[in-house]
């Protein structure tokens, strides 16, 4: 595997499932300090809990360290520090560093400036790799495969940047059926209608949006969760575009999409720091 993640694109199918393999390895056998002495940087100049935490919380189950800079938006940057100096910076400070930037080559920009491996947490608008192979992860502990089903993607298709680094992934498993709805209750029923196994939401991405892009809204209630079998994925956060009812069904698998991303970011920080 690379030495940074970067981009879905850079996946290989067999990179992909062995990365399953080893999430599920780590989860069942407790290794506790296979990174021992290493230590993971976070740096955060956008808002996040789960990524992060769950990096973080990786990283400790692995029995290495973590240095974090939340709200980086804030630290030199203020004083005009440019993201290659600051990643210049904390590669000489760390093995490993977790980037997530409103620039959408911030990845690029941080992977020329430093000595150790990086991963995109969330490049703007662009992508973030690791949610779409936690994503994927969750759908084949699900049902049990990724092949041969249709995946109905719904939300803010053209901001989601879980969304674009999902649909990429997808394009190396057989015979993936993708329908993406962006904003309409009609094309959304006309979609539930063709029979999906996964149903994928997202947030609007209200802070990437002009002030006419705003007025949008959308909403799965009870009547959506009814139309259909499929399991019902979120990256989180969500807002108002998911009823609380749904939350309480089966079919509601985004709090699980949390717990294997745990491992799998796990299994991301063992493949490149061993
Ligand atoms: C997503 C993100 O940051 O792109 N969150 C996440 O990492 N799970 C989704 C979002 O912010 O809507």
């Amino acid at each position: 595997m690379n030495k940074h993640i970067i981009t879905a694109d850079q996946f290989t199918r067999m990179e992909v499932e062995k990365l399953f393999g080893l999430a599920d390895y780590i989860r069942s056998t407790n290794i506790s300090n296979i990174l021992q002495g290493l230590t993971l940087a976070t740096l955060f100049y956008e808002p996040s809990t789960r990524t992060r935490l769950s990096f973080e919380s990786a990283m400790h189950k692995l029995g290495g360290n973590v240095i974090s800079v939340e709200n980086a938006q804030f630290s030199s940057v203020k004083k005009g520090e440019s993201l290659a100096d600051t990643i210049k910076t904390i590669s000489l400070l760390s093995d490993c560093i977790v980037l997530r930037h409103p620039d959408v080559n911030s990845a690029q920009i941080a992977v020329k400036n430093s000595n150790v491996p990086i991963i995109n947490g969330g490049s703007g608008y662009g992508e973030h790799p690791t949610q779409a192979l936690l994503d994927l992860y969750t759908v084949q502990k699900e049902i049990g495969k990724i092949d041969n089903l249709h995946y109905v993607l719904v939300g803010d298709i053209k901001y989601g940047r879980t969304v674009h680094s999902l649909v990429k992934l997808l394009s190396l498993f057989k015979n993936i059926k993708i329908t993406e709805v962006e904003y309409s209750r009609e094309s959304l029923h006309q979609a539930l209608r063709n029979k999906p196994d996964v149903i994928y939401l997202t947030r609007v991405q209200l802070e990437r949006m002009t002030e006419d892009e705003k007025k949008v809204s959308y909403h799965f209630g009870v009547e959506e969760l009814r139309m259909s079998e499929a399991i019902i994925m979120h990256p989180l956060p969500k807002n108002n575009e998911i009823a609380r009812e749904v939350d309480e069904s089966d079919k509601a698998v985004y709090f699980k999409q949390v717990e294997n991303g745990l491992w799998l970011r796990a299994a991301l920080l063992y493949t490149l720091l061993r």
